[in-house]
């Protein structure tokens, strides 16, 4: 037992001598559902790195099971135990994401997001005063001397412990509402003529009338749409730290960003030094499937699979659209997957198999799967890149519309709205993208890209969260624009004095000329007298 326990400490600080030679702490401000299983993966490679992983968790998490035992530390946030708040509001969510989001337009879907963000504001203030004026944790998080904390900037308050600890932080996120986030206080250019506004579902190639669109997006989102209730974080931020700063400022702060896409999904874009794209991190070959499952996929012979997942947020549709979806699915000769937990459709064909959960990934990667009808959340759409499978994107909220819009736009994918949409519709979408070779080869496509990288996407995001602990920050990738106001970053100082230069001189120079023609003109009356 003794000599195992050696062994292995042993181990681990031989890894952390011949890695990265340095074995730190890390300190972790995670964000629930999604996003978890995404930085999870980051956090066991550091772990395994022989770091030291501790995550801040919320008692009322829902898929952050800080319970079981794990390589990762949780440190439980000594909040309220208000269970049933917290399932209230995830309930009105998965309410809002299935039922009310695919009834709105994209401006009106925008405005309810924000309406809901504004609505979780005194939830996660609760959150945050009990970790930032709960002197003894905050004691007990000092005392550990963490050398980085990774952040995930969705729920505000990560930047702002980081800055009570004086610990460097790193960003990782996709995008927040509109990008506002990366791009004013990340300060990452996105200039309206060929960067696409997020969640404007446009192309980077646009003609006029959508340069216009796409103007008016972003000013929408700059100035009309919020991704937090900045007042009162500015508000809150300035009485936490003792000194006048806004939400923005803090965030801007970060060392690094990990954003969670790649060139295969973005349209090349300007970014900056400290943003390093680690899409798909997560994305990995595929296992063997479950015996059931491989004799089922097994048995559609020459036509293949589909596979159909709306996510893990969305658990049940009305049974209308439900029937719907199963007798549009129940006309293909594929055989179908599909994740769903609501009642059985009554439309359901024989083709067709419910799952309360599929290892979507094993899936995705089986020879036999011919297309993927997904909600479009980024982890999913990855796994469909990764293994090269063409898909049907039903998009309902926050970044998913925008990410079928990238893959519509590569020509990876046919969009179906959930809301407007027939059974015809959804079927000729799969006959589309099963039968028309060219979704195939584009999803192949953007599949060798993917793998075709320098270093892979997971190794880059460790490489760069090392880097901070090593070198306390990343202060040498950090732009100048962070110090600029908004007048002075487009030059509109400098372009108001040399038109006031300009305006001076013209002025001077027609002065001058009335002038010496006045006295000419009177020289030359005078001559005329003489
Ligand atoms: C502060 O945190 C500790 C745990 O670190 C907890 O025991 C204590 O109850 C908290 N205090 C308040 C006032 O919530
Ligand atoms: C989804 O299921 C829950 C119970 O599991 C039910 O209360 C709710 O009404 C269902 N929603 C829809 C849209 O069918
Ligand atoms: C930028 O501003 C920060 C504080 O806002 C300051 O510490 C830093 O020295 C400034 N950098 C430059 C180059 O002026």
């Amino acid at each position: 037992m003794v000599t195992g326990k050696w062994i292995s400490v042993i181990l681990l600080l031989q890894l952390c001598n011949a890695g990265s030679g340095f074995c730190g702490k890390v300190l972790v401000w995670p964000c629930d559902m999604s996003h978890w299983l995404n930085i999870k993966i980051i956090l066991e490679k550091l772990t395994e790195r022989g770091h030291e992983v501790t995550v801040l968790v919320s008692p009322n998490s829902f898929i952050i099971d800080y319970s079981k035992p794990s390589t990762l530390n949780f440190e439980v946030i000594p909040m309220p135990q208000d269970g049933e708040a917290a399932a209230n509001i995830l309930n009105d969510f998965l309410d809002l994401a299935a039922n009310v989001m695919p009834t709105l337009s994209r401006w009106q879907a925008a405005r309810k997001m924000q309406e809901y963000i504004f609505q979780l504001t005194g939830y996660f203030k609760i959150m945050c005063e009990s970790v930032v004026y709960n002197q003894s944790i905050m004691k007990k998080l000092r005392d550990t001397n963490y050398h980085v904390m990774v952040i995930d900037p969705v729920v505000p308050c990560g930047e702002l412990i980081a800055e009570l600890l004086q610990v460097p932080f790193v960003h990782t996120l996709r995008f927040f509402m509109g990008g506002t986030v990366e791009k004013y206080c990340g300060k990452l250019p996105a200039p309206p003529s060929y960067v696409p506004a997020v969640m404007g579902g446009l192309p980077d190639r646009m003609t006029f009338l959508e340069r216009v669109n796409n103007m008016m997006l972003s000013i929408f989102f700059d100035f009309w749409l919020q991704p937090y209730d900045s007042h009162f974080w500015d508000r809150f931020y300035s009485e936490a730290l003792g000194r006048p700063t806004t939400l923005c400022e803090t965030m801007g702060k970060a060392e690094i960003w990990l954003m969670r896409t790649y060139w295969d999904f973005e349209f090349p874009r300007p970014y900056l030094p400290n943003f390093e794209f680690v899409g798909g991190l997560h994305c990995k070959p595929a296992k063997p499937l479950p015996k059931e499952m491989e004799e089922f996929v097994q048995s559609s012979g020459e036509h293949g699979v589909v596979v159909f997942s709306l996510g893990s947020m969305v658990k049940n549709l009305t049974e209308e659209k439900a029937n719907l979806i199963a007798s549009a699915l129940a006309q293909i000769p594929q055989k179908v997957l599909w994740r769903y937990k609501g009642k059985k459709p009554t439309t359901l064909g024989a083709n067709t198999q419910l799952y309360d959960w599929i290892p979507q990934n094993d899936l995705l990667g089986h020879p036999k799967a011919k297309a993927f009808i997904t909600h479009g959340g980024t982890n999913g759409i990855y796994e469909a890149i990764y293994h090269g499978v063409p898909m049907v994107g039903v998009p309902m909220f926050a970044d998913q519309p925008d990410n079928i819009a990238h893959m519509k736009a590569k020509g990876a994918a046919v969009e179906v709205n959930i809301n407007t949409m027939t059974s015809a519709d959804l079927l000729n979408a799969l006959k589309t993208v099963i039968n028309e070779p060219s979704y195939k080869e584009n999803a192949m496509r953007l599949s060798r890209i993917h793998h075709d990288q320098p270093v892979k996407p997971l190794d880059r995001a460790v490489f760069w969260i090392e880097f901070v602990m090593r070198h306390k920050g990343a202060k040498h990738l950090r732009p100048a624009a962070h110090n600029l106001t908004w007048f002075q970053y487009h030059s509109l100082d400098v372009i108001g004095f040399l038109l006031a230069c300009v305006a001076t001189a013209i002025f001077l120079v027609t002065k001058c000329c009335l002038f010496s023609c006045r006295k000419f003109g009177k020289t030359g009356k005078k001559k005329k007298r003489e």
